[in-house]
């Protein structure tokens, strides 16, 4: 779109509801009196979804002294020194956004670097922010970006930002990030505060970063219930540096997964303690703050209103009848889902387009986690759910083409199929699928990156293959899938996408996502063996920048003398410390583990992998934490783990502290009809239980 008019980008810019400055072909040197002041800009700068030839540009300034600004002086320019000023605009700032503000800068160069700063009429500024405009359409040179999610301010440090931007102040011109794509959990709606967990989460200390104002008290952690909470989190958030400096250096590219609106989430219900409650009005309050964060082209309902989100009125009424896709028809749901529509698509030159979904707002509920689904657990076999119900429960009455059982054996047991008279689950929706499956198949780019804020690598143990007598026999009948689920559980609709990406022909298909906690690189495929295995795409998840992974929550909470211990958090005879044996159990199996607790000898624990097991993946490790990053060409993707220490303290040093390993999986570009293939290779430092 490098050649959009004036004209049209004026609609564009009506239609995203921000102030709208256009840039000139040749700059001029600021003529604005400009002092920083943090203290008055104190969430500092940011900017957001970039094209060929325009990008949102975003500060907050609250009242200062009392004293609110009503205007603030927007300068974007070509030279960090605003010797060379390109666009100039007035943004109007008002309490109704949370003194927050958008500017839309468009008439700019494709793939170029700019800076930018506001100042209010007293010659306060903000900080300096850069951004960078995304290549034209055309431009055949590689594709550079991060993808990360999962940061917990409340529980860990932000080191991973100051690792990629030290290596990206360090990379040469044409290596370095084009934008960062922020897979969700940018806040943590659910905090505690310090005096609720004394002793503390996990290996954590408790931070105290917000009080929320008209918060509610769940067990000992406490949740927003009003915007005025929800913006009081992302407040606290912005002022850790390291996220700050990180955002005013790269466009963001943002998606909300889970936390920015509710942990136990979806549409606009949220589930503690079991019970289900219909919350519209703090559906809205999370999307009105995402908004006024998130510079990013979104879609909101109220319309172009300048700079405000204008929420919806909605109130809090029971959802009680679905749609035909588990879409809830409650008339306030629905204004509340429609009131910020986050889903849409992104071109970086010839070979990168982002397809971003939201996987929260119009899935259906999540089969297991239903009460009825509680006899498919066991106690014996902790995490684990038999597989086959699971796809069951997942079909719902479309299983076995239409003929779905009216129980599933377990244990000796029939469990009644609740599921059997109800539609198929979805994480989309019947919308935004189509939305989706029609991007897919009318990209022309070389990659089709689909950024989703949740897994799809398929994740499964195989408690089957454990030697008589170990412990009880595994009451399912095959492999095991795990409880918490996500996209790679969704099994009847991920097959029905990985199907269209093969029937359509679709090449360079590569996944990207978030939430597990955990860096997984592999092959998309719809079944695993004894099923047919055949990868239609790569797909690779990143690990939190610092939240909390299984791997540290299990060497709290598993209890030691479990038997089933040994393939969690177990470890081999000469080692002093628990390991992460779960990412062996995940790739190898259980007689992997077996055999590494007895021996303590890796290459003897892969020497009886199970092949069937995980033929889809080519890495694992649940126990990691920082950032992966894109490089995609005109020939290959390249992805790269790296992977930090436990982010427990902010390191003080400029690279933000050790690196744990750097991992490398590359796919080269297949043709129609091809298998695609990924190599891996550790590259610096050590991921041993990983491969
Ligand atoms: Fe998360």
């Amino acid at each position: 779109m490098s050649k959009l008019s004036r004209r049209k980008f004026v609609e564009m810019a009506i239609a995203l509801s921000a102030t709208a400055a256009w840039g000139r072909p040749f700059g001029t040197r600021s003529k604005l009196p400009w002092r920083e002041r943090h203290d008055i800009f104190p969430e500092g700068v940011a900017s957001g979804d970039p094209d060929s030839n325009s990008v949102l540009l975003w500060t907050r300034r609250p009242p200062f002294n009392a004293h609110p600004a009503v205007k603030l002086r927007l300068e974007v320019a070509e030279d960090e020194s605003f010797r060379q000023v390109v666009a100039t605009a007035e943004a109007a700032i008002a309490e109704a956004a949370d003194w927050t503000c958008r500017v839309l800068v468009g008439g700019l160069k494709p793939a170029k670097v700019y800076w930018y700063r506001f100042t209010d009429a007293e010659g306060n500024g903000s900080r300096v922010g850069r951004t960078i405009t995304a290549p034209a359409d055309d431009d055949p040179r590689p594709v550079h970006f991060a993808f990360i999610s999962c940061q917990n301010a409340n529980q860990g440090a932000q080191n991973a930002y100051r690792r990629m931007i030290f290596e990206d102040e360090r990379a040469a011109e044409q290596d370095r990030l084009g934008f960062v794509l922020h897979l969700g959990d940018f806040i943590y709606e659910i905090v505690w505060y310090p005096e609720d967990r004394p002793q503390g989460m996990y290996d954590r200390r408790i931070r105290d970063i917000v009080r929320y104002e008209h918060g509610e008290k769940i067990r000992d952690f406490h949740i927003p219930t009003v915007v005025g909470d929800y913006r009081a989190i992302y407040r606290n958030y912005l002022h850790d540096p390291d996220l700050q400096d990180a955002r005013a250096r790269w466009p963001f590219v943002c998606m909300w997964d889970n936390h920015e609106f509710s942990w136990l989430g979806w549409q606009s219900l949220q589930k503690f303690e079991g019970v289900t409650h219909p919350r519209q009005s703090r559906k809205v309050a999370a999307n009105q703050a995402f908004f006024e964060y998130q510079p990013g082209r979104f879609f909101k309902s109220s319309g172009p209103s300048l700079d405000e989100f204008n929420p919806p009125k909605v109130a809090d009424t029971p959802i009680t009848q679905f749609d035909d896709h588990g879409l809830g028809q409650e008339p306030n749901n629905l204004t509340a889902l429609a009131s910020l529509k986050g889903y849409r698509a992104l071109r970086w030159g010839r070979n990168v387009e982002l397809i971003i979904t939201d996987q929260r707002s119009y899935r259906s509920e999540e089969p297991t986690d239903r009460k009825e689904a509680e006899p498919f657990s066991s106690d014996d076999f902790p995490e684990f759910l038999p597989q086959e119900a699971m796809e069951i429960l997942d079909a719902g009455r479309a299983y076995n083409g239409g003929h779905a059982p009216a129980s599933i054996r377990f244990g000796g047991a029939e469990i009644p199929n609740f599921r059997r008279d109800e539609p198929p689950q979805t994480v989309l929706g019947a919308e935004q699928k189509s939305w989706f499956l029609d991007r897919l198949r009318d990209s022309k780019a070389t990659w089709k990156i689909w950024g989703n804020t949740l897994a799809t690598l398929g994740m499964r143990a195989d408690p089957q293959n454990l030697p008589p007598g170990y412990t009880k026999p595994w009451p399912g009948a095959g492999y095991a899938g795990f409880s918490g689920a996500d996209a790679s559980t969704a099994f009847a609709e991920r097959g029905e996408i990985y199907d269209f990406v093969r029937d359509n022909g679709i090449t360079g298909f590569a996944t990207v996502a978030g939430d597990r906690h955990s860096f997984w690189a592999g092959l998309a495929a719809k079944s695993l063996p004894p099923k047919p295995f055949e990868p239609v795409g790569i797909a690779f998840v990143t690990g939190s920048i610092s939240a909390p992974g299984l791997v540290e929550a299990f060497e709290h909470v598993f209890p030691k003398d479990h038997p089933m211990h040994l393939f969690f958090v177990g470890q081999g005879p000469a080692d002093s410390s628990p390991q992460p044996m779960i990412n062996l159990l995940l790739r190898h199996g259980v007689k992997s583990c077996l055999e590494y607790a007895k021996s303590g000898d890796l290459a003897k624990a892969r020497a009886v992998s199970n092949p069937d097991l995980s033929p889809h993946v080519s890495f694992v490790d649940m126990s990691g934490h920082g950032y992966a990053i894109v490089s995609a060409t005109s020939n290959a993707f390249e992805s790269e783990f790296v992977c930090i220490p436990r982010p427990l303290e902010r390191s003080q040093q400029p690279d933000g502290g050790p690196l744990r390993y750097r991992s490398k999986q590359r796919a080269n570009l297949w043709a129609k009809g091809e298998a695609p293939k990924l190599e891996v290779k550790v590259v610096e430092g050590e991921a041993k239980f990983s491969l």
